[in-house]
């Protein structure tokens, strides 16, 4: 089921008692943190707060911050589902050769014919427009500092919308805006986002970017808002996609910019290729604070809304937080996406406490020799993975989510003399420990078994595991000794 907008996924959460409004007076300044951040650290449910001091409208939080909430706002049981949609949307190309083509034909034209008719459908009147200003004044909306040593109060979960001026291609991507003054804000798109380098297209041309800002869509728009999705590839399609029905877009009134139109705010405006200002310190995914760096500017020149929005919000930190459990959300359903470039790959876990980025274990099924570093220079490749700074690679067999049972085979079957690759490349802006900004080092480690085409002159040792006709016996025995069956659970039979 698609939610068409966040009231609507709101008050499905209230009807499913997943959702908890709070109605005492709260301070959008550092309490909103506190409160969300107790709730989250309890897999608790989403909070609507109803009075925010100073506030004209409710504050939504940990919308998105449970697996559950993100399945329910995707309508399936459990993430899988939507991970095989897309790897079979992933699996289209043109069918290599008139055989393959035929063959193929029943299959992928049904796909087909539903990711066509999952474009995006336009509107003229929509409910994010149904009031409006040119007169803007950032301050009367909830925006809040979320950490004390913040540079300023910060709109943190904005699907900031861009376009490509060459083929004006769409682009959504989630990046803060901390506020400077009534109509003024941070643009923080970091260096390697499509947000920054569709910019750089519009300094080429000597002419400011459009930009539309889309505070609180529905669900499915936010989760395709801040995917990895390719180059080229537009998030509203992918929403539609992910929604299993066409997102309603609408004409921003004063840019040339499509949002969706069941958004509750939306903010107008251009970044000024020539002018920066320092942004920061900012309490980040990280855990600390990243520091002031100059980012561009957003110039808000006309806000629609709601008549009665409500303002969504979220905050970073260190996990758990909404951001990691979305994050991992996002491995998930993309995992397909990688097994279909790289199908060696039989499993992936990138950790919360490597934050995503920092860390990365994927389970192979080696069939030659080096093929450990291929997955690794490939996933280095590989749009967002190229941030992974430390990258270990294990055998099928290996469980990547047991991280004790990676430690022990990295321990043992790593040679560090041997089996790591070193090298030097682009990392994430936020990343702390490289000398300098945006460039570091990342270390791969190969902990397969290695045999004579490894050039492992020695024999490989083997494993000990009990024989099967000695677990049977015991299994039998266990169903027969009420005691050690209560210690060791009734085996199955
Ligand atoms: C809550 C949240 C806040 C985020 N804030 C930022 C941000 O301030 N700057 C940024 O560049 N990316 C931020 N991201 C990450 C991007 O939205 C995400 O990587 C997305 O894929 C955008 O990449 P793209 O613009 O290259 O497509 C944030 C993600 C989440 C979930």
């Amino acid at each position: 089921m698609a939610f068409r907008s966040l009231g609507a996924f709101l008050d499905e959460l209230e009807s499913a008692g997943d959702l908890l409004r709070v109605h005492g007076p709260v301070s959008r300044d550092l309490e909103l943190t506190e409160i969300a951040r107790r709730t989250i650290a309890r897999d608790g449910p989403a909070l609507l707060f109803e009075n925010v001091v100073g506030a004209e409208m409710p504050v939504a939080m940990n919308v998105l911050g449970s697996t559950r909430r993100i399945a329910r706002a995707l309508g399936v049981e459990d993430l899988g589902a939507t991970a095989v949609r897309i790897g079979e949307l992933a699996r289209l190309r043109p069918p290599a050769g008139i055989g393959a083509a035929l063959r193929d034909l029943g299959g992928t034209l049904d796909l087909l014919k539903t990711v066509r008719s999952l474009g995006p459908t336009r509107v003229t009147s929509a409910p994010c427009q149904e009031a409006s200003t040119d007169r803007v004044d950032l301050d009367r909306l909830p925006i809040a500092r979320c950490w004390p040593s913040d540079g300023g109060r910060t709109i943190t979960f904005p699907i900031v919308v861009t376009k490509d001026p060459e083929t004006g291609e769409p682009h959504t991507g989630i990046y803060r805006l901390q506020q400077y003054g009534p109509d003024t804000l941070g643009f923080h798109a970091q260096l390697h986002r499509v947000g920054r380098s569709n910019l750089a297209k519009w300094a080429a041309r000597g002419e400011r970017m459009p930009v539309a800002v889309a505070i609180g869509a529905d669900p499915a728009t936010l989760l395709a808002g801040l995917a990895p999705v390719p180059e080229g590839v537009s998030n509203f399609v992918f929403a539609s996609f992910l929604r299993s029905e066409p997102l309603a877009l609408v004409r921003a009134r004063t840019v040339d910019l499509e949002v969706p139109a069941e958004s509750e705010i939306v903010l107008e405006g251009y970044v000024d290729p020539k002018e920066e200002r320092v942004e920061g310190p900012f309490g980040d995914h990280t855990g600390y604070y990243s520091a002031p760096e100059p980012f561009p500017v957003l110039h808000v020149t006309h806000l629609t809304r709601r008549a009665r929005p409500v303002y969504l919000h979220t905050v970073t930190g260190k996990p758990p937080t909404e951001d990691a459990v979305l994050g991992k959300a996002v491995e998930r359903i993309f995992l397909p996406v990688v097994r279909l470039l790289l199908p060696e790959i039989v499993e992936m876990n990138l950790p919360v406490e490597g934050l995503f980025i920092n860390v990365g274990i994927v389970a192979i099924q080696k069939r030659y020799p080096g093929q450990a570093r291929k997955v690794m220079h490939a996933l280095w490749g590989l749009g967002q993975m190229m941030f992974t700074r430390y990258l270990v690679v294990v055998d099928e067999d290996v469980d990547v989510h047991d991280l004790s049972e990676v430690l022990y085979r990295v321990g043992l079957q790593a040679d560090p003399a041997r089996d790591l690759e070193i090298v030097e490349g682009p990392v994430d802006q936020l990343s702390i420990s490289n000398a300098l900004p945006n460039l570091g080092g990342k270390i791969g480690i190969d902990a397969t078994r290695k045999g004579p085409r490894d050039g492992f002159p020695r024999p490989w040792p083997e494993e000990i595991r009990a024989d099967a006709a000695t677990v049977a016996r015991i299994d039998a025995l266990a169903r027969s000794e009420p005691g050690l069956a209560r210690l060791w659970g009734r085996p199955p039979t």
